[in-house]
């Protein structure tokens, strides 16, 4: 295994502590005296959206734009995009959860570019610098403030794809425990899976290397030891424990990318309008028992570092943060076009065994059991 990768991006400056969110101006005055902040609908419901635009430096021009809900859509991205280059933003901030991160973060990576968002999401090059991105996550679970990649679905065509580019690297992240306090419940389980499965995937990749292992394997126990914990809020500890583990299993996944539960999640997720984190969390346990035999001494060293059996202690974790299956007894939509993303997906390239279409219809048939 190599110690390294051929080439790997960090986030530039990472600001860890309860409160520091309040400091996100202040450090974007580096980039320019006029920003964008894009956030969710809980950040002005509690104040502090408020706190933060009081706290402006002298000069400092910021305009806000709220992400409406639901997953990301291209034509998000249209409206944020439109309203940050009339604004003439110098950097583009993203306080929220992934959809609302992922959105702040191709604004920025795109203001620049000559082309349509479309021509991007299909895999373009982008040929030009965008602005510094600043990325403040409010869930513990996707790892947007440490990836290149945004995630985001072409509504017309129904195809939810990244655009991946290494000047999409966020130059700030903040990560600030105390947001996490309005997570619903619901959010921190699915988010929380989202993030176990992004930590395995990684450890157990085909391309994984020592530095990425190093961070998948401590993001696995920081969450398997906290998440139940967070989700029913009985340690005030807890969430900063996950928030860490989210952010190390993106540092890891952006290295040594994912596996075949990422690659069903999103056709799966598209179709069923059944949130990416939930889908991943009940798609895992079937992704190891497929993957078992090529994931060789790893899934025995997972299990020593969680202190239990690997599989044993996923379902137990998805029982305890109350997840059953949504797709279990349902009739299996589009089967050929689900088998085919999965197969061609980016991440299922890298699943430790080669993913045939028979896996993933075996994966399917797993998940749809009545
Ligand atoms: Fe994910």
């Amino acid at each position: 295994m190599n110690v390294l990768p051929e080439k790997f991006v960090f986030p530039e400056r990472t600001l860890i502590g309860t409160g520091r969110v309040m400091d996100l101006p202040a450090e974007c005055a580096r980039y320019g005296r006029r920003g964008l902040l894009a956030h969710g609908r809980s950040l002005a419901a509690h104040g502090i959206l408020a706190s933060l635009l009081k706290g402006l430096p002298s000069g400092m021009a910021v305009a806000t734009w709220e992400h409406a809900g639901g997953e990301p859509a291209l034509s998000d991205l249209d409206r944020l995009l439109e309203m940050a280059r009339k604004h003439r933003a110098d950097w583009i901030a993203g306080i929220g959860g992934g959809s609302v991160l992922d959105l702040a973060k191709a604004c920025a990576g795109l203001f620049n570019a000559p082309q349509s968002s479309e021509v991007y999401h299909n895999g373009a090059a982008i040929e030009t610098p965008g602005l510094a991105f600043a990325a403040v996550p409010t869930t513990a679970g996707t790892g947007s403030e440490a990836t290149v990649n945004a995630v985001l679905t072409n509504t017309a065509t129904r195809q939810k794809k990244s655009i991946r580019d290494d000047a999409l690297m966020a130059r700030l992240v903040i990560l600030d425990p105390s947001l996490l306090q309005y997570c619903p419940r619901q959010v921190i389980a699915h988010a929380g899976m989202d993030a176990f499965t992004q930590a395995l995937e990684a450890f157990t990749s085909r391309h994984a290397v020592w530095l990425s292992d190093c961070l998948g394997l401590k993001a696995l126990t920081l969450i398997g030891a906290h998440l139940e914990a967070f989700y029913r809020g009985t340690d005030p500890v807890a969430a900063e424990r996950v928030l860490m583990g989210s952010y190390l299993a993106g540092l890891s996944f952006a290295m040594a990318r994912l596996g075949v539960v990422h690659g069903i999640a999103h056709p799966l997720g598209v179709l069923y309008h059944v949130p990416h984190g939930y889908v991943c969390g009940v798609c895992l346990p079937h992704a190891v028992e497929l993957n078992r035999e090529a994931m060789g001494g790893k899934y025995e060293q997972v299990s020593r570092a969680l202190g239990r059996d690997l599989l044993e202690f996923i379902r137990h974790l998805l029982d305890e943060l109350d997840m059953p299956s949504p797709f279990r007894g349902k009739p299996i939509m589009e089967k050929g076009t689900i088998i085919r993303d999965t197969v061609a997906a980016w991440s299922t390239k890298a699943n430790p065994k080669t993913i045939t279409p028979a896996d993933v219809e075996w994966l399917l048939t797993r998940l749809f059991l009545p």
